[in-house]
């Protein structure tokens, strides 16, 4: 697949280094490909290139957010109408009021039409490269009310190596998100290499 990431930092590197692993084409959207996080970014990926975000999700089958949340009112604006799309929400943001809304339903309001899921935003993303040599599998959850969405995200994450899980719909996106209070708490004892895992009784 070709998977548009819009934002090179931290998690939208990570993920691109994993997916690029898996076999997947990598197109960065930035709003500048010279910075030092695309260019570290594209350094790792040998085949991946940078583009303007509207660029990058020309063809992309699937489009990963992964901008910091302040970035995301710029980002859309650049974007062309993407209804119909497949889009992963890898972000977090740590309102004030945990009732708030998530970044993932501030996407759906601003993308009439795009196929939703909220994925890969409950871990370190120093883990996204790591999973796949993991003794004990990590849990990626998955929330949102697109079918199509939530079964590509999950796909994604089983190849790059976690255990994907269905995390309920949109509204979830935001527990989803104050989740990672949780793991920053845990990362204190036990280090960013921390994972969630879902045990059957
Ligand atoms: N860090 C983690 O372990 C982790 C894990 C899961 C989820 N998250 C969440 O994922 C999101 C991104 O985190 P990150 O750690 O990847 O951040 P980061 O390393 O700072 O990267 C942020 C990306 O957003 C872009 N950006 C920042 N401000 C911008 C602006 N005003 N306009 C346009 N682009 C802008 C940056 O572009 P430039 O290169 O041009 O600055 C960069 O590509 C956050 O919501 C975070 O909470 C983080």
């Amino acid at each position: 697949m070709r998977i548009a990431i819009l934002g090179a930092g931290n998690v939208g590197g990570g993920l691109g280094r994993a997916f690029a692993a898996a076999g997947h084409d990598v197109v960065f959207g930035v709003r500048d490909p010279e910075s030092t996080k695309t260019q570290a970014a594209l350094a790792d990926i040998p085949d991946a290139v940078a583009a303007s975000p509207g660029d990058a999700v020309e063809g992309a089958d699937v489009i990963v957010f992964a901008v910091r949340p302040v970035a995301i009112n710029a980002t859309v604006a650049e974007l062309p109408p993407l209804g119909g799309r497949l889009v992963i929400d890898a972000m977090n943001r740590f309102d004030a009021e945990p009732g708030g809304h998530s970044t993932t339903q501030d996407l759906a309001a601003m993308l009439p039409g795009a196929k939703l899921a909220k994925a890969f935003n409950t871990i370190g993303f120093e883990n996204y490269a790591t999973a796949a040599g993991r003794a004990v599998r990590a849990a990626m959850f998955v929330a949102g009310d697109d079918a199509d969405a939530k079964r590509v995200a999950m796909d994604l994450a089983a190849q790059i190596g976690f255990q994907p899980e269905d995390a309920g719909g949109l509204a979830n996106a935001k527990v989803l998100e104050e989740m990672v209070k949780i793991w920053l708490a845990l990362s204190q004892a036990h280090g960013r290499g921390v994972a969630f895992a879902v045990s059957e009784g």
